[in-house]
Formats: C-alpha cells, structure tokens, sequence
C-alpha cells in the first residue's frame, strides 16, 4: 500500500488583510506591509493558491503537509483568514502544519495567532511541550518542529531550542524502535549551508547530527522559495531532504508556485520514496507535472 503525502508551503496568504497593521502596531509590522505592497503582492497570488488546493483536493493523497509561513507579518486578522483557508481545504486530521518565520514575524500572543491552527499541529502521542508533534498515519510518523521564533528586523532566521531537540531526540529513537518511516516536517532548512546567512536555523547544527545519527528516512521543509534536493551527510549516514518551491507565485518568476507529493511504500524490507512534483502554470491556470524522481534507500 503506497502511502501519498502531499506537501505545500511560503503561502504567504493575501491580500493583506485591514487591520494587520494598525491592530497590535509594532514598527516591523510597517516595513513587511510596505514589503507586501510593493513586492509580494505582485508575486503571491490568490487565483494560484485557490488552483493548489483544487489540484491537491483532486489528486486523492493520505495526507497533506503544510510547512509555514502561511502569514505575512503575523497580524491577528491575518491568522484568522489562514484558518478560514485552512478549514475550507481539509480537516485538521488530514493536515498538518508547521511554523514558518513570518508566522512569528513579530511577537504575537499564541492565542490570537498560531493557537488559531493548533489543530492541525495536535499530536497523535502524549506529550508535555507542543512541538515536536507526532501524527500517526499506517506505518507513517509525520513529526512537526517549530522553528519560528521572533527576530529582530531584517532576519528570516529559526530556531528550534534545546527543550525541542532534546523531545525530538527521544522521539526519534522511539519511532525507529517500532518501525516507523519518519518524516520530519519543519519551516527552515534543517543543516547548515542549506539557507542564506540571515535565513538559516541557528541550530542547525545540531539538528544535523541528531537526524544522521537517527538516519532519518525524510527531511521535507520551505523558506527557500526554491525547489531543492540534497543529501545531508554525518558520521558515515546520510539522510535525504527535499525543500518545496512557494505555493502561491506566478510563473513570471522564475520560481513558481509548485507542490510535491512523496508516495512511500514499503517492498521487500526496503522503504522506497518517489517525489512527484506539480508546478503552476498561467496559460493552463492550473498546475502540471514538472519532475518527479526516486530517492535511493540511504
Ligand atoms: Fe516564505
Ligand atoms: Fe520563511
């Protein structure tokens, strides 16, 4: 039984709605609007992301993994429009979500913002601390890391924290006792080298080692804009991780909106992942494949 993930990401819903900015003013707030009104806003696009989650709602997928940024500048009025969306595509047991930066672009109490999503970042296993959350589905365990944190103005950057990697640490082995394939979804990429400076995740280091030494079988994440492959090598194992293009960009970018589907089977002892990935087209006004490849057992 093949098992189809479908993952999605940078959303960046739009438009901007009134309020997000006067509502809880803080001076950040002002630069990402302006970042919106003169940039964004030309690029991420609502007519893309209403054709996304048609094309996804069609293509019949076990589950969907929605890895951040869904928000602009983390305004109160803007979460509540990201959970109307939300409800509109699936249930929270279909879907799961994780932090992205702009998510905490600056502080916001969790209740007025990424508490509004808290459904679909419940876990399936008991636990003390939110993050990571564990969704049980098969043979599958979807792990989810919070990464975003607030920054001061100009950085993208993340960061997971001890008390989280510590949790993840555990996780990990336990799924990997009783044989789960475990993916791991998270906003940032997840080692160094893989994000711009003021992009990365600051500890991305150690999040490195802890998944080469766990030999995780899938890393998936977005904040680059850019689709991406590689290997992250430590310690003799490597581990595949695959980053997702923005969800909601035109194609007169040379990035455009794009969403993947990792279908997981396991034959003959061996797991085996093949990504399928769908990329928007204007003249279609619709998404079609683009790439698709097989991932080597590590
Ligand atoms: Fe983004
Ligand atoms: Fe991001």
């Amino acid at each position: 039984m093949t098992f189809k993930l479908a993952h999605f990401s940078d959303l960046h819903l739009g438009p901007l709605p009134r309020g997000a900015v006067l509502r809880d003013f803080k001076f950040k707030r002002v630069i990402g609007a302006a970042s919106w009104a003169f940039n964004r806003r030309q690029k991420h696009l609502i007519g893309v992301v209403e054709a996304l989650k048609k094309d996804i709602k069609a293509a019949n997928q076990d589950h969907v993994a929605f890895t951040g940024d869904g928000t602009n500048i983390a305004s109160a009025v803007e979460f509540q429009q990201l959970r109307i969306w939300m409800d509109s595509f699936g249930k929270p047991d279909w879907m799961s979500y994780t932090p992205g930066n702009h998510d905490a672009y600056v502080y916001i109490d969790w209740k007025k913002g990424l508490g509004l999503l808290d459904a679909y970042m419940s876990s399936d296993m008991k636990q003390d601390q939110p993050f990571p959350f564990v969704r049980l589905r098969r043979n599958i365990a979807l792990i989810g890391l919070n990464s975003a944190a607030p920054q001061r103005l100009h950085s993208a950057e993340g960061t997971l924290g001890e008390t989280q990697l510590k949790q993840l640490a555990a996780r990990l082995e336990e799924l990997r006792l009783k044989g789960f394939y475990r993916l791991v979804m998270i906003h940032h990429p997840p080692a160094p080298g893989l994000a711009a400076k003021f992009r990365s995740l600051t500890d991305a280091p150690q999040l490195k080692t802890l998944l080469c030494r766990e030999k995780v079988e899938l890393v998936i994440h977005g904040h680059n804009h850019v689709r991406s492959f590689h290997w992250v090598e430590e310690g003799g194992n490597r581990v595949p991780v695959v980053g997702v293009a923005s969800a909601s960009i035109t194609d007169k970018h040379p990035h455009p909106a794009e969403w993947n589907t990792y279908e997981i089977s396991r034959n003959k002892g061996q797991w085996q992942t093949v990504v399928k990935i769908r990329q928007w087209r204007g003249v279609s006004k619709g998404f079609e494949p683009a790439h698709s490849f097989e991932i080597e057992a590590a």
